[in-house]
């Protein structure tokens, strides 16, 4: 269990890096073009971005335990293997250039967090952040797939930034509009109402300029997801006869939910906001919008794990 909850967590951390990286350098500057400024927000885009670094360095030391331990007999030292997995596997490969890029988007994000913003910080956040998304194909079935490797590495990489920068940029919406300080206001005083409106304010502003990157990243997401389907699935009914197929199968179906929950927010619960009805139904929504993604993330790290059918 404790491997799958690690892949989960380097999925979500992966996506919420993705996500808060793409906020800083597309929506909080042209915020910033529109309006009065609004002088926190890119300090606290930073400290997500930083946050959800940090967060992926426990998912990915967990990786490689498991990696390393599947290769090793009883009686091993820890490390035995260690040397041979990272040099002279394919697996090992994508775990040093994960590492690499890692570390470059965590030290951008903690430049970001203490010397404020720069261009050049926030680019390197970004390029790191989306080139971490090729990583996963290079530790999974996608590389495996017997001469078909290129498209199902095209397709997955597609995949893991297009999930990314959907629901990443949704995760850094919901962040920065209860990053707003509210310390030591009680509900009912005036700072504490001045506070809450500004985080309406946030998150009617945020809102508004999400549209193209969801509708984008979940495009991608789609068309990339139903490819990489087609590369592991030797028949229809492998959907229901291979285990592989029934997680797939049960990951669209949630899949369907999120989208259909996406597609009405965008349609309907937003613009209603945007017309200047209350925020609450849109801040539920997209929690629970959220909240079936990251069961469609559990689904797939137990996916990734399951021999694809045929093998
Ligand atoms: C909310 C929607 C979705 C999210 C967040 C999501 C996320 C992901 C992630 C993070 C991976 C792992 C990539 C890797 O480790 O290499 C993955 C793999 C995959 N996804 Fe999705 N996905 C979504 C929807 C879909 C849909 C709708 C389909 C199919 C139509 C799909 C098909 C696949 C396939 C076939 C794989 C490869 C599994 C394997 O390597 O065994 N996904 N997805």
């Amino acid at each position: 269990v404790e491997w799958i909850l690690a892949r989960w967590l380097g999925y979500a951390a992966l996506a919420v890096l993705v996500g808060a990286a793409l906020t800083g350098t597309v929506l909080v500057p042209r915020l910033a073009r529109r309006g009065p400024a609004d002088d926190t927000l890119p300090h606290d885009t930073a400290r997500l971005a930083l946050g959800a670094a940090l967060a992926l360095i426990p998912a990915s030391v967990l990786r490689l335990v498991d990696q390393l331990s599947a290769l090793q007999s009883p009686g091993d030292a820890p490390w035995t293997g260690l040397d041979a997995l990272l040099r002279h596997t394919t697996w090992g490969a994508g775990f040093v250039a994960q590492a690499a890029l890692h570390l470059v988007a965590t030290l951008a994000a903690w430049r970001l967090v203490r010397a404020g913003g720069s261009r050049v910080a926030w680019g390197t956040l970004v390029a790191a952040s989306l080139a971490l998304c090729a990583t996963p194909s290079l530790q999974g079935h996608a590389i495996a797939a017997e001469g078909r490797e290129w498209r199902a590495v095209a397709s997955d990489v597609a995949h893991v930034v297009g999930a990314s920068a959907w629901l990443g940029t949704l995760v850094a919406i919901g962040w920065l509009t209860l990053a707003v300080r509210g310390d030591g206001v009680r509900a009912g005083d005036a700072t504490f109402e001045a506070e809450r409106a500004r985080r309406d304010a946030r998150l009617r502003a945020l809102t508004a300029l999400v549209p193209p990157v969801a509708l984008g990243g979940a495009a991608l997401l789609v068309a990339a997801g139903v490819a990489s389907s087609l590369v592991h699935l030797t028949a229809v009914a492998d959907l229901w006869t291979s285990e592989w197929g029934r997680y797939l199968a049960v990951k669209s179906a949630l899949a369907a939910v999120v989208l259909a929950l996406g597609a009405r927010n965008w349609r309907v619960t937003v613009p209603r906001a945007l017309a200047g009805a209350p925020v609450q139904p849109l801040r539920r929504t997209l929690a629970i919008e959220l909240a079936v993604a990251a069961l469609v993330l559990l689904v797939t790290a137990i996916l990734v794990v399951t021999p694809p059918p045929g093998e």
